[in-house]
């Protein structure tokens, strides 16, 4: 099955409570975001955004230029249906993040909340570190919450991988600085928790 099918599969089948992730608010990423960002013309991609209130967060706080890339268009249809008339206030990409078109330098934050874990290919992993570095502003920066090393194995019926603050800056490379990192519990909707990592890299990349 492709990643594609699969993740229309979840989001055609299941409410928003019915998945592990699910968060009424992504307060640290907001959190974060708001801290990272210059101003509110910062440009802003949220990555695997699913389907998130962190777009309305945003919205919210009258951040201009919000984009959401997610490779299940079920999902961005449920965020478009959710946010009514505010929905083309906001660039929607929906596509693979290791392959689809990324305007170049076009964005001062990305933000990824439980998508880099799934790549557990080497090859995807690269992709996205190059889609990464090619979309960023020089200076830009990058959120992301990955499982962390206690965190589960499988998600959503699929292998993830596991890091701590200095294995998945070495995934990233050279062009990244480690600004901030730490450890949340997520408790999910079913009562359980699960071990994330929250990291803040600047990019530093010269080309
Ligand atoms: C666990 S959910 C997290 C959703 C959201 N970030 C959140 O925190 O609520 C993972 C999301 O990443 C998307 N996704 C998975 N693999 C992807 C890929 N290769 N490219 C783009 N999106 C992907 C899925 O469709 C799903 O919406």
């Amino acid at each position: 099955m492709s990643t594609q099918t699969h993740w229309n599969h979840i989001y055609q089948t299941k409410s928003p409570q019915e998945t592990s992730w699910y968060q009424p608010h992504l307060e640290t990423s907001l959190d974060w975001i708001l801290e990272a960002a210059p101003d509110r013309s910062a440009s802003i991609i949220d990555v695997g955004g699913g389907e998130s209130t962190l777009v309305d967060d945003l919205l919210a706080r009258r951040f201009a230029s919000v984009t959401i890339l997610d490779v299940a268009g079920a999902a961005l249809g449920k965020s478009q249906n959710r946010l009514g008339d505010r929905a083309k206030n906001v660039a929607w990409i929906e596509g693979d993040v290791t392959e689809v078109a990324l305007p170049p330098r076009a964005y001062d934050i990305w933000h990824d909340r439980a998508v880099f874990h799934f790549l557990t290919q080497a090859e995807q992993r690269s992709a996205y570190v190059r889609q990464l570095s090619a979309s960023l502003k020089t200076g830009g920066q990058v959120l992301m919450a990955t499982f962390g090393p206690e965190g589960p194995q499988k998600c959503s019926g699929l292998p993830t991988q596991r890091y701590d603050a200095l294995s998945l800056l070495r995934e990233l490379g050279p062009d990244f600085r480690l600004v901030r990192h730490s450890v949340v519990d997520h408790q999910t909707p079913f009562g359980t928790r699960q071990q994330f990592l929250y990291c803040h890299f600047a990019f530093a990349a010269s080309c």
